[in-house]
């Protein structure tokens, strides 16, 4: 038996618990050049709620019924995969919200859990770091000048942003949402100075941190934050425009920014998807997993036990509840 959490429903606006249904699938069974991997943590994803939507993004909606989108770390049981050996750990980006999955190898890799214990894979050294690392440094352009903020700056992929744009010499400002979560971006990650979102004076507080303008904006969330830090933008500012969970849900088109500074400041915009830059796999793995090892980038996990959980915690994500990479551990670790 395969236990799995699917989608019951599409949600409007937050998702609600009833969205989601736990089922009893197949196991599934390895094909020619495939196998299966049987997941010891799964990683919770904001991508999972573009997804339970029915409009097409960069990914075609999730069918009803379908299982849920999420990456996992686990052990390849049985391989028809002349690259992945039984008994391996691996990382699978496609794995869904179940207790095993099978993969062609096309977007999982082997780990390596002397560096890093496992759950790490899917947080600091997984697909959040390397979005990170992407991002910031090929869409970004980091320069050692430059001011960087992040938006969701407490989080899995902001954390690693702020880490990052620190080591290449950057002064860095993290936006996140309260006080704890703050001190956790000045104290524990480095970053230079952190301003409270939710605080009634946050457009001064931010101009105040961030005294010679910003150069470098890497977005997490979109909307009204977005909107905030705009104004504050330098000529010549880049943005890399990395997720807008404000708008996952949105039941309303959102307000846009003053695109007319576009053209007066001169600002480079760009989107982008960590998919599309397979061909970096190898060079981020190698410098973040140096950097973790030297204690420059640190994470956290936040971890709920057990498959019936995901939803509870997915649905703690999004309105911010968690601190770092949110993971399920499931009973097969
Ligand atoms: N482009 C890519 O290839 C790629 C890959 C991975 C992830 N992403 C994107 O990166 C972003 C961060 O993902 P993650 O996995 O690291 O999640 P995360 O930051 O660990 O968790 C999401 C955080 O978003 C913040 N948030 C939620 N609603 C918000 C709102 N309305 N305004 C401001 N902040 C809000 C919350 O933090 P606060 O408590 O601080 O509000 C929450 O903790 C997401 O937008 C995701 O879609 C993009």
């Amino acid at each position: 038996m395969n236990r799995q959490i699917v989608l019951a429903s599409r949600p409007e606006g937050l998702p609600a618990l009833d969205n989601f249904a736990l089922v009893s699938g197949d196991m599934p069974v390895p094909g020619p050049g495939q196998f299966l991997l049987a997941h010891h943590y799964l990683g919770l994803a904001p991508a999972a709620r573009i997804r339970m939507g029915a409009a097409r993004s960069y990914a075609p909606p999730l069918p009803i019924g379908g299982v849920i989108y999420g990456q996992a770390v686990g052990r390849v049981g049985a391989s028809r995969h002349p690259q992945f050996q039984e008994g391996d750990l691996v990382v699978s980006t496609d794995a869904g919200w179940q207790e095993y999955s099978v993969s062609d190898g096309a977007r999982a890799s082997r780990i390596d859990a002397a560096i890093a214990p496992e759950r790490v894979w899917l947080g600091a050294l997984g697909v959040s770091g390397l979005t990170a690392y992407v991002g910031l440094l090929d869409v970004g352009g980091p320069r050692a000048t430059d001011t960087v903020v992040v938006s969701a700056a407490a989080g899995a992929v902001g954390s690693a942003v702020g880490q990052i744009a620190r080591i290449k010499g950057c002064r860095v400002v993290g936006i996140a949402g309260g006080s704890a979560k703050c001190r956790y971006v000045t104290q524990e990650l480095g970053l230079d100075a952190s301003v409270d979102y939710h605080a009634a004076d946050f457009a001064r507080q931010l101009a105040d941190a961030c005294h010679a303008g910003i150069d470098l904006y890497f977005d997490n969330v979109g909307g009204a934050v977005r909107d905030t830090v705009w104004p504050l933008m330098n000529d010549f500012g880049r943005v890399v425009v990395c997720g807008q969970i404000s708008e996952y849900g949105a039941t309303a088109p959102a307000a846009g920014p003053g695109w007319f500074s576009l053209l007066t400041k001169r600002l480079s915009v760009r989107g982008f998807l960590l998919r599309d830059h397979e061909e970096r796999h190898a060079a981020a793995v190698a410098d973040m997993s140096r950097w973790y090892r030297e204690g420059r980038i640190k994470g956290r996990e936040q971890i709920v036990e057990g498959l019936e959980q995901a939803p509870a915690a997915f649905i703690r994500m999004l309105q911010g509840g968690n601190l770092g990479k949110t993971l399920v551990r499931l009973t097969t670790s």
